[in-house]
């Protein structure tokens, strides 16, 4: 291979890199059928920042099927959906200012969208984290595992008596 050619490949490389999904932004969607598209979401431990758009791909309106994506602890996943429960729809499903939240979207239906931002400061590898949907019944079928960077310091963790 030439240099030039060299440089051609180097650059074809850079412009499949470049038109790739970004690492630390994340799409999902919620359907009708109560259910998220993705069961894991793996982001790298050098996203200072992750970005996760939420899209209900169905019909049914916010208050008969609405979703929102919440990031939490694992062991605390119980828990926040209670609260969730008892703060009602009018707030989200969310109790307010709980420091377990790490992260979590607004409640959209069918056909809207909802994004959040949030630093990766709080996360830590190693911790089991998870994401859900705070409606009432959702978190079980509409839950799924976040991992924070290596996800073999995790095994190791959860390996480790
Ligand atoms: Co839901």
């Amino acid at each position: 291979m030439s240099p030039l050619q060299m440089i051609g490949a180097l650059a074809l490389l850079l412009g499949v890199r470049a038109v790739h999904a970004d690492p630390c932004s994340v799409a999902i969607e919620g359907s009708d059928t109560m259910r998220f598209n993705l069961h894991e979401i793996s982001v790298p431990a050098d996203c200072a920042a992750v970005e996760v758009s939420l899209r209900h791909s169905g019909k049914l309106s916010a208050k008969v099927m609405g979703h929102d994506w919440v990031l939490a602890r694992a062991i605390d996943v119980s828990a926040i959906v209670n609260a969730g429960l008892a703060a009602g729809y009018s707030h989200g499903y969310l109790p307010e200012n709980d420091r377990r939240i790490i992260a979590a979207t607004k409640v959209v239906g069918g056909g809207e969208s909802t994004v959040v931002k949030f630093s990766t400061s709080l996360l830590q590898q190693g911790i089991r984290y998870a994401f859900f949907c705070t409606s009432p019944g959702h978190s079980s079928s509409m839950r799924g595992t976040f991992l924070f960077g290596d996800d073999n310091k995790v095994v190791r963790t959860l390996t480790t008596p």
